[in-house]
C-alpha cells in the first residue's frame, strides 16, 4: 500500500489499541490537557518526542524546529513557553538537542544557505560564545558533539532569560529547566546534568527580569 492510504490505516488500528486498552481513553482526553512536561526539540523525523520519552499522548507539551533553538524574537517558541508555563504549569522544561544534528552540521561551515542563514546564526553564535573550547577540540566529529551539547545548554540559557520563566521559578522554584542530548545510534537519552541554578546565578546582572 502506498505509505501515504497506509497512514490511515495506521490510525484506525491505533484508535482500536488505544481503546482497547482503555474505553473513554479519548473521551478523557479531550476534556483537558494538564502535561507536567515542555519538551523543546530538534524538527529531526528521527528523533520523535513522545516516544523517546515513553509519554503518551497528553503527557507532553512540544516544540520542534531545526537545531532546537529557543530564538527571543520566535514568536512561536516564545508563545509555547508562554502558554506551557503560565497556563499549563509544568513542571520540566525540557530542551532536547541530539548528535548528529543537520543544523548543527551546517552551522560548522562558513558558507552561506540563504534562507537558512538567519536561524543558523543563533548556532554560529553558540559556536563564537565557546570558540576556545571548541577550537581545542582536535577531532572534528568531537566538536561537531561537544556543539550539539552546548548549543542545548544555551538553549537552556534562552529559556531562563524568559520573564514568565523567572517569574514562576521565584515564586515556586518551578518549572525545572532541563538540557538533554539523543543519540541516533542507540537511542538512548544522556541527561547534560546542567546546573541552572549556577547559569542563572552569572547571567542576573544583565537579564533579571523578575521585578522584586
Ligand atoms: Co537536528
Amino acid at each position: 500500500m502506498e505509505l501515504y492510504k497506509q497512514v490511515f490505516e495506521n490510525n484506525k488500528r491505533w484508535v482500536e489499541s488505544k481503546i482497547a486498552h482503555d474505553a473513554d481513553f479519548f473521551e478523557k482526553l479531550a476534556k483537558d490537557q494538564r502535561p507536567d512536561f515542555l519538551y523543546i526539540g530538534c524538527a529531526d523525523s528521527r528523533v520523535p518526542a513522545n516516544e523517546i520519552m515513553g509519554l503518551e499522548p497528553g503527557e507532553v507539551f512540544v516544540h520542534r524546529n531545526i537545531a532546537n533553538l529557543v530564538v527571543n524574537t520566535d514568536l512561536n517558541v516564545q508563545s509555547v513557553i508562554h502558554y506551557a508555563v503560565v497556563h499549563l504549569q509544568v513542571k520540566h522544561i525540557v530542551v532536547c538537542g541530539h548528535y548528529g544534528c543537520g543544523g548543527v552540521k551546517a552551522a560548522m561551515q562558513p558558507k552561506d544557505l540563504g534562507l537558512l542563514n538567519p536561524w543558523l546564526r543563533n548556532i554560529r553564535d553558540v559556536y563564537r560564545l565557546h570558540q576556545n573550547e571548541l577550537d581545542g577540540i582536535s577531532k572534528l566529529d568531537d566538536r561537531y558533539d561537544r556543539l550539539v551539547e552546548l548549543n542545548v545548554q544555551e538553549q537552556c540559557i534562552n529559556v531562563v532569560k524568559v520573564a514568565s520563566i523567572q517569574q514562576r521559578y521565584y515564586a515556586e522554584r518551578l518549572p525545572t529547566v532541563h538540557g538533554w542530548v539523543y543519540d541516533l545510534h542507540n537511542g538512548l537519552l544522556k541527561d547534560l546534568n546542567l546546573d541552572m541554578e549556577q547559569e542563572v546565578a552569572k547571567i542576573a546582572k544583565i537579564y533579571d527580569l523578575h521585578d522584586v
